[in-house]
């Protein structure tokens, strides 16, 4: 158990790739089967034995100590630290520091789901006496993002950029772990990428940079798409957390919400607070947030559906995100990355895919 280890959270992103959802809400406190997202991460850094979480926040910064005061609920003290102005993900980290009292930090993205084994992450740092462990996990696609190779002895070679031709299948998974002494080497006050600057700048320096590779569940919730994924994977129990709030299934269905017996919800669908969900409507991979309605024979699939939203009769909505409030008409088609932002009314029987509207 990781009682002598902290963990810091970086929350501070605004979150533009999944807008128009991040307008009204922090990427880490939108919902993701069932409650915040954060909420999920939280409890895995609480089940591996960490006992204070603090937060870099600034985008939305009171949001989250509203909703989470003193921890107390998920069983630990929650610390949150606001940026003046957003200091990057480096500039997160050293902002915290003087809220820090352990050794050994670990630092997490607030964006990404994922079921390592935290502690075998820690392992591998004391293990290796690194000065930062990063968690690099084997994606089927590395082409997607930044590789990282590591050596025979799990030692960082490289850091490199998006490529056709990647010389490795290990990404940057964006769970760290720090030597205190690291985080207090950060140049402070102004913003540092940890990806770009820092962990490069340690690399040439000739600092200990250790990689703990694994195979584990993961995915960057950062757009519409992963976060529509990762939510449904957390509702059917493929990507495992203890905040889960009812069974893992195909579908979970929140108090007050009215599903008619002729509907077919299923593929980890969230059914928010008093959702209603009309005849022979057909709800697949969806996020339905509270209050949304979904209309007979209508059709909704791997897409969310904005708080008070509206999908009338007939209409389809596929991989598209529905802000809140707004009205998709009957017998509307949408496909394709759809956007409708919140408070937009799509008269019927129109078809749309992209741009957004
Ligand atoms: P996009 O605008 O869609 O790229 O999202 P983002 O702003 O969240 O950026 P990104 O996904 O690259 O951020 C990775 C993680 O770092 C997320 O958990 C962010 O909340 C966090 N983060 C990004 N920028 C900052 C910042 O300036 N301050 C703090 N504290 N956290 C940040």
């Amino acid at each position: 158990m990781l009682h002598d280890v902290e963990a810091v959270v970086l929350v501070g992103g605004k979150g533009t790739r999944l807008r128009p959802l991040t307008l009204s809400a922090a990427k880490p406190m939108l919902p993701a089967a069932g409650v915040p997202f954060l909420a999920h991460l939280i409890s895995r850094i609480r089940q591996a034995g960490v006992r204070r979480v603090v937060l870099g926040t600034s985008y939305m910064a009171e949001t989250f100590s509203e909703h989470f005061g003193s921890g107390a609920e998920l069983g630990c003290e929650m610390e949150y630290v606001v940026e003046d102005q957003p200091l990057g993900t480096g500039g997160g980290i050293r902002n915290v520091a003087k809220h820090l009292t352990a050794e050994t930090v670990l630092v997490f993205n607030g964006d990404v789901l994922c079921g390592t084994d935290l502690t075998a992450v820690v392992d591998t740092h004391r293990r290796t006496e690194a000065d930062v462990t990063l968690h690099l996990v084997r994606v089927l696609n590395p082409r997607a993002f930044g590789c990282v190779p590591t050596d025979a002895d799990g030692r960082v070679l490289d850091f490199l950029e998006k490529t056709e031709d990647p010389p490795t299948d290990q990404i940057n998974a964006g769970c760290y772990v720090f030597r205190r002494s690291v985080i207090d080497s950060i140049p402070e006050g102004r913003p540092v990428s940890v990806e770009r600057e820092t962990f490069p700048g340690l690399l040439a320096a000739g600092a200990r940079l250790s990689g703990h590779v694994d195979n584990a569940y993961w995915r960057d919730m950062g757009t519409p798409a992963d976060l529509v994924h990762g939510s449904a994977d957390l509702v059917r129990g493929i990507a495992p957390s203890a905040a889960l709030p009812g069974p893992a299934g195909e579908a979970l269905v929140l108090e007050g919400a009215e599903i008619d017996p002729t509907a077919f919800v299923l593929g980890g669908t969230t059914v928010g607070r008093g959702v209603r969900i009309g005849p022979g409507a057909r709800v697949e991979g969806a996020m339905l947030f509270d209050g949304a309605v979904v209309g007979e024979k209508a059709v909704v699939r791997h897409s969310v559906i904005g708080a008070g939203a509206r999908v009338d009769d007939g209409a389809w909505v596929i991989d598209s995100v529905i802000g809140d409030r707004a009205a998709v008409g009957a017998h509307c088609e949408l496909r394709g990355g759809m956007r409708v932002w919140p408070d937009v009314q799509l008269p019927p029987h129109g078809v749309r895919f992209s741009p957004d509207v």
